[in-house]
């Protein structure tokens, strides 16, 4: 049996919450869900590339999703002084409140790598898109070898 399946039914993994089909995620944009009193922002960036971040920013809690979405800017090596390109490989998440970044995949801050913003694990599967959060011991089933239930999460602002 392959893991997410039970019963021959397909289901997320355990722990896994279904936020919605990939396509209700335009590119480049997020949104920002409150699961167990928590906001997470889920960001479609290009294609298949989803991250999943909370929506609180590690400097003074500013609404990260509020924020700006753009590729990080780079520098192509030396002899060529100011020049500066989009890498689109590397999305990056702009707090709104004093335009700190962070980069979407690992959340760690581009200029001190100190500051994090805390990440979770995002997949997709068969066209939906699966955000890993803990789920809480009180919403546990008591049989442990019975799938978790997730909670459809609602849409903050929605
Ligand atoms: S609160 Fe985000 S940069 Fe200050």
């Amino acid at each position: 049996m392959e893991s997410g399946e039970r019963g021959g039914a397909p289901r997320p993994d355990a722990g896994m919450i279904d936020v919605g089909g990939l396509d209700e995620f335009p590119e480049r944009s997020v949104r920002v869900f409150s699961i167990e009193g928590r906001e997470v922002g889920v960001m479609r960036w290009r294609g298949d590339e989803v991250f999943a971040f909370h929506n609180r920013c590690p400097h003074q809690g500013g609404p990260l999703c509020r924020g700006f979405f753009g590729p990080k800017l780079v520098s192509r090596g030396p002899g060529v002084p100011g020049r500066l390109e989009a890498d689109d490989d590397l999305p990056i998440v702009v707090c709104p409140w004093h335009k700190w970044e962070f980069e979407a995949a690992t959340g760690r801050g581009v200029w001190d790598p100190n500051y994090r913003v805390r990440t979770y694990p995002i997949k997709i599967e068969e066209g939906r898109v699966l955000l890993g959060m803990r789920v809480p011991r009180r919403d546990k089933p008591r049989d442990a070898d019975a799938p978790a239930e997730a909670k459809a999460p609602a849409e903050a602002g929605a």
